[in-house]
């Protein structure tokens, strides 16, 4: 097969065609959404639209859309914003399961003197939401949550803990960069106090993303330097990005409940094929809790990266771990938090399907599999 299959979605997505369209007219039109004068105003009106189409999508307002670079720094500004901000004195609630974005700012907040509190996930990948009302211990607490994991792709009971975090007057935020797109996210449903996401994880541009901040909430800017975004983010805005953002933001309203079917085939049809011609291959996470395009195995015996390797070269991408560690064969926080041994989670791989897979592309996949499982294996028990 000469193409290639691009089965690493969670990583980053391929652009829609409508979205590169209209990325390139907004590219001619060169105006400061700052400025007054003409140039400025048609691309304030671009901004705008654009944060009409991402608040459709939420059920928010747009005045509570927040533009970003991309979901790293809307998970900074969340915990920076309130919890340097001085809700004092300040103690953060978050898991062990947490992408590094939230994991890393947590460090450096606790290094500055808040409290940090790291919740165990069970062996499914999901928190217990008993444990986050036990841990909440004052209104100045701010728990920060994944909605799907970035690995895994396990969806955390968010509705149980967002009642518990409210019952105690603190702050929720919800790190929702994977869930967008692929299923429901609307914060008229959920009580979520801050949201994050990210462009190009459906089908966007890379280095635009938005924090949705709940109307009346003080969040005190992380980057300073300008008036924009209502104060809560200077620096003049990435209108190309942001307007392909929200492009891919309108095509997943329109397609929503009948990508997130097609997602949940082409998955189920890898994880049957590879059960049928692997036999022993374990599933790591919840299979019930779960984004309907993401598929974490572990293929007992043979290294993860190794078998990434084989996979490229036969034109397959997947992903061992999150993006953000390929390259090293540093094993996955995230399924040693949910009790694999260090042996089980470097001999995983994630699946992540998406725009552009087919049925075809699958069925290659699962024909090339025993093979290089075998093989891998082999070298492995050398
Ligand atoms: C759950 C999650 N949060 C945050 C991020 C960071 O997003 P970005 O690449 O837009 O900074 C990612 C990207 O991998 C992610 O999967």
């Amino acid at each position: 097969m000469a193409r290639r299959i691009y089965l690493d979605h969670n990583a980053t997505t391929p652009l829609r065609e409508e979205v590169v369209e209209a990325c390139t007219r907004a590219f001619r039109s060169f105006g400061n959404p700052s400025s007054t004068h003409f140039e400025g105003a048609a691309a304030r009106a671009e901004l705008e639209r654009a944060r009409t189409r991402v608040a459709s999508l939420l059920g928010a307002d747009p005045a509570e859309i927040v533009f970003t670079s991309g979901a790293t720094e809307s998970n900074n500004l969340a915990l920076h914003g309130t919890l340097a901000a001085g809700r004092a004195p300040g103690h953060l609630i978050t898991s062990r399961a947490e992408h590094p974005s939230v994991l890393e700012p947590a460090e450096s907040l606790e290094r500055a003197g808040v409290k940090v509190t790291r919740l165990a996930v069970d062996a499914s990948g999901r928190l217990d939401p008993s444990a986050v009302a036990a841990a909440l211990e004052s209104e100045a607490t701010v728990v920060s949550v994944l909605w799907a994991n970035n690995e895994t792709g396990v969806l955390q009971p968010l509705s149980e803990i967002a009642q518990a975090v409210k019952a105690r007057g603190a702050l929720l935020h919800v790190d929702a960069t994977q869930a967008v797109g692929k299923i429901p996210v609307r914060v008229d449903a959920l009580p979520a106090d801050l949201l994050s996401g990210s462009a190009h994880k459906l089908n966007g541009p890379k280095g635009a993303g938005f924090l949705f901040v709940r109307r009346g909430l003080e969040l005190e800017a992380w980057l300073r330097g300008g008036p924009q975004e209502r104060r809560r983010r200077g620096g003049t805005e990435n209108v190309v990005g942001i307007v392909g953002l929200g492009i891919a933001f309108e095509l997943a309203e329109r397609e929503l409940p009948e990508r997130a079917g097609r997602m949940a085939e082409l998955r189920d049809r890898l994880w049957e094929g590879l059960r049928a011609t692997l036999g022993a291959v374990r599933r790591n996470g919840s299979p019930s809790h779960v984004l309907p395009n993401t598929l974490n195995v572990c293929f007992e015996g043979a290294p993860g990266e190794v078998l990434l390797e084989a996979l490229d070269l036969e034109g397959v991408s997947v992903s061992a771990g999150a993006a953000c560690h390929s390259g090293s064969s540093v094993a996955s926080h995230v399924l040693l938090a949910m009790g694999l041994s260090l042996e089980q989670a470097r001999a995983s791989l994630r699946f992540s399907v998406g725009h552009g897979v087919d049925e075809a592309q699958i069925d290659h996949v699962l024909g090339l599999l025993p093979r290089l499982v075998a093989r891998v294996r082999e070298v492995g028990a050398r």
